[in-house]
């Protein structure tokens, strides 16, 4: 993402201070009042990381940024990392080559370092060659688009749900291509993967937390700098924000129980709460892609306590990495 100033970075890291004063919510179902606020004396039900935006590639220092950040965050006596896509640097508009190379030093940092189960969501950068002058593709390839990181990560589809301790997960997968942009995306659900997720949640009671790449609800497009604003409205892009994040948050507050939802995308931290539900992007492991950056955020990853009771705790941490 572009445009984004120093001010705009000073408000989102001030967002990110006012939430963590907040500490643990308690996002409940209704009355709402009472969300975020009531302090849980629950016990912790599991302790994870979300690891978002992490663009692992060999021609930066991710192979050393990625060792500190997993040591960080595993010193913290966490159970699982959830990741958020953008897991390898580009697949969307690379070669072959470099792709594969890529993807072989993600298999090496996470055999050499991450002691904790892994589970993956997919990012815009992970998806093989949908540019495809750029990648010098046709699309008729065996590993073309999303059949390349879900043979990667060996993921049965591009959605799915678990239980964990208690808690219910769901990860998304809301980037499909732009009909009218060959090197463009757009993030929605489609009708099947809408339909999926409705269907979902109905078979549970469970207290849930969703992930999706490309934020659903964020402020992050509404503090960018003016160039977004035209013929005096504020425009946000389909590939920076979800298209469809009125139905999606519909079927969350339908649901009663999506308690967090986690993104990623923007490279930047911001939080907000509507209808009770949480939503937050964890800002990047890579802060900027791998580079010294003023717009923005330095590498982070979300820690992130779920309770017993509902309730859970997130908090925003640098990786201990900094690029130079
Ligand atoms: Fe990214």
């Amino acid at each position: 993402m572009s445009n984004l100033n120093r001010r705009s970075f000073a408000t989102l890291a001030g967002l990110a201070g006012i939430s963590a004063l907040l500490g643990r919510e308690n996002a409940q179902a209704a009355p709402i009042a009472q969300q975020a606020t009531t302090p849980s004396t629950q016990s912790r039900a599991l302790r994870f990381a979300h690891f978002t935006d992490l663009h692992i590639t060999p021609d930066r220092q991710s192979e050393p940024g990625m060792k500190v950040a997993f040591d960080t965050a595993q010193a913290e006596g966490i159970e699982m990392i959830l990741t958020g896509g953008d897991l390898i640097m580009d697949a969307f508009a690379a070669k072959r080559a470099q792709v594969d190379r890529e993807w072989a030093l993600l298999h090496k940092i996470f055999a050499a370092h991450c002691k904790v189960p892994v589970e993956h969501c997919l990012g815009n950068h992970d998806i093989f060659g949908y540019c495809l002058s750029k990648a010098e593709l046709n699309g008729d390839e065996v590993d073309f688009g999303y059949a390349r990181p879900l043979a990667e990560l060996k993921l049965p589809a591009r959605w799915r749900s678990f239980d964990r301790n208690g808690w219910h997960f769901i990860v998304l997968s809301s980037v499909e291509r732009d009909p009218n942009d060959e090197c463009g995306y757009l993030a929605y659900l489609t009708d099947e993967q809408r339909g999926w997720l409705e269907a979902d949640l109905a078979a549970t009671k469970l207290p849930t937390v969703v992930v999706s790449h490309v934020p659903i609800v964020s402020v992050t497009g509404a503090v960018r700098d003016g160039s977004n604003v035209k013929a005096g409205k504020t425009e946000l892009s389909g590939g920076l924000i979800h298209l469809d994040a009125g139905p999606v948050h519909g079927i969350f507050r339908k649901a009663g129980n999506v308690k967090l939802v986690l993104s990623g995308h923007t490279h930047l931290v911001d939080r907000c709460v509507a209808d009770g539900v949480t939503y937050c992007c964890s800002g990047a492991v890579c802060g900027g892609w791998w580079k010294p950056t003023t717009t923005y955020c330095d590498p982070t990853y979300a820690l992130i306590d779920l309770f017993v009771d509902g309730s859970f705790e997130y908090r925003i941490k640098p990786t201990g990495w900094t690029n130079a």
